[in-house]
């Protein structure tokens, strides 16, 4: 996929394609393709960010007709289990069924419209009834119980129905579409399935889950995921282990962006004398997982990219009682990260295999909530444990609260999560109206607020011609 015309430009020094292909054990073609494109360099208005009625349209035209992950299978593993998503005023009530089907209702009630399950709620019920005067359904969405019913002539159960969502299911996902014309999930998801066909979501549990609020318009938190360029100065502790400058940037669909970057590789922005060797790199990613006196020596021409993948594998194994011998270099160590627009961060990874999701925060466009989940290997007879509760977090909490997440990983997100406030008081207190993105590294940022702004020119034309 190719759009515009040149600049080309990249970081000199080896890509991450290079290290892929000098790697001792292979990757799948899928992390060797590449896909860059080039989208313009004209600025992003700041009033896309900060306006409430940029985020209004966002909601009418966007947030209605997209498809959405909602929550894991395993959160509703039984009939009766239920799972409210919500977005904006919108709210989902995904229902498992007596016949283990899955089906996404709206969540209110058709006497006079009470939500039947709070926001955000998870939990398990025989019925849909709701509190307020009893109406009852079945977890398919009949309509089975009108209390009074005499006062009711009027109300014929066939065309009192829940009225059902588009419901969808991916790598383990369920998926929620409010549009009565969606486009079929499994094209939505582009080259989603192809990529994750050797490596299945769905065969993972989760094993840690925080939902923190930020002070960040919702793009703008995503976009501070979407690339490496901040490595440098907001993650200074991973530049001599972790690629940055040269991190891959692939957009592969309308809905699909990916990065991928290295680790046990150093940045290409370091001085050639502060660069550590391939044991000092191995060491320093093994300092705070193992023992001084366990950490393997390197043999003669190994590199660090081998030593930590094969201890990713043995220590991931030992722990998750699987065995990943089998991995790629890559898989094992390396920040392969997919986004799904709208809500999507999926990860492929033994060592990073993050969830994440953002969703606007009402109806203001300053904050947006922040899902993230630890997703691990299923246990050998593949019944994974139940889901923990979300750890809530509130702007100023920090991640080393959330059981699950360790302290490096909890460092990084503090560090990640930072810089938003500043951003968000800075796109008001701008004399330039906008923002300027790099062409490859931010490409990603910018292919977010196309696709946003055209759900919304698409809804705005529709509504013209229909009126
Ligand atoms: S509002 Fe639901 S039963 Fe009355
Ligand atoms: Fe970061």
């Amino acid at each position: 996929m190719s759009q515009g015309s040149p600049p080309e430009a990249r970081c000199p020094g080896p890509s991450a394609r290079d290290i892929l292909l000098a790697d001792p054990a292979p990757p799948p073609a899928v992390l060797l393709a590449e896909s860059p494109v080039y989208l313009g360099s004209d600025d992003i208005a700041y009033h896309e960010y900060t306006s409430p009625d940029f985020l209004a349209d966002e909601y009418e035209h966007l947030w209605s007709r997209t498809w959405q992950w909602a929550c894991r299978d395993e959160h509703i593993p039984e009939p009766g289990d239920y799972y409210v998503y919500d977005i904006g005023d919108r709210s989902a009530l995904i229902v498992r069924g007596d016949d283990g089907g899955i089906r996404a209702f709206a969540n209110a009630c058709l006497h006079r419209g009470t939500q039947l399950k709070p926001p955000g709620s998870c939990g398990f019920s025989r019925s849909l009834r709701c509190p307020f005067h009893g109406w009852t359904w079945a977890l398919d969405g009949r309509l089975t119980e009108v209390p009074a019913e005499w006062d009711f002539p009027h109300v014929a159960a066939a065309d009192y129905a829940l009225p059902e969502l588009a419901c969808g299911r991916w790598g383990g996902f369920v998926f929620v579409n409010w549009s009565d014309t969606a486009p079929p999930l499994d094209d939505y998801l582009g080259v989603l399935p192809e990529h994750f066909a050797n490596w299945d979501l769905a065969d993972r549990y989760i094993e840690a889950h925080a939902q923190k609020r930020l002070p960040a318009n919702w793009k703008a938190a995503a976009a501070a995921f979407l690339e490496a360029y901040h490595v440098m100065e907001t993650h200074p502790q991973s530049v001599r282990t972790t690629g940055d400058a040269n991190t891959q940037y692939d957009v592969f669909d309308e809905h699909v962006t990916r990065f991928l970057q290295t680790t046990a590789t150093p940045s290409p922005h370091l001085a050639d004398a502060d660069r550590p060797t391939e044991q000092q790199m191995l060491d320093l990613l093994l300092a705070r997982k193992a023992p001084d006196d366990t950490i393997p020596q390197l043999r003669d021409g190994q590199t660090a990219r081998d030593g930590f993948a094969r201890f990713m594998q043995q220590t991931m194994g030992a722990r998750y009682g699987r065995d990943f011998s089998h991995l790629s270099t890559s898989e094992s160590i390396d920040s392969i990260e997919y986004f799904l627009f709208p809500n999507g961060f999926f990860f492929r990874g033994l060592q990073f295999s993050m969830v994440y999701r953002f969703r606007p925060d009402g109806h203001d466009p300053d904050h947006c909530w922040y899902d993230v989940m630890m997703l691990r290997p299923r246990p050998p007879d593949g019944r994974p444990p139940d889901p923990p509760n979300p750890t809530v977090l509130d702007v100023d909490d920090s991640y080393a609260a959330v059981p699950g997440f360790s302290k490096s990983l909890a460092a990084v997100l503090d560090q990640d999560t930072s810089n938003l406030a500043a951003q968000t008081r800075g796109f008001k207190a701008s004399r330039k109206p906008g923002q300027t993105l790099g062409n490859y590294q931010e490409v990603r940022t910018r292919h977010l607020h196309d696709t946003v702004k055209r759900y919304i020119a698409q809804g705005k034309s529709e509504l013209a011609q229909s009126s």
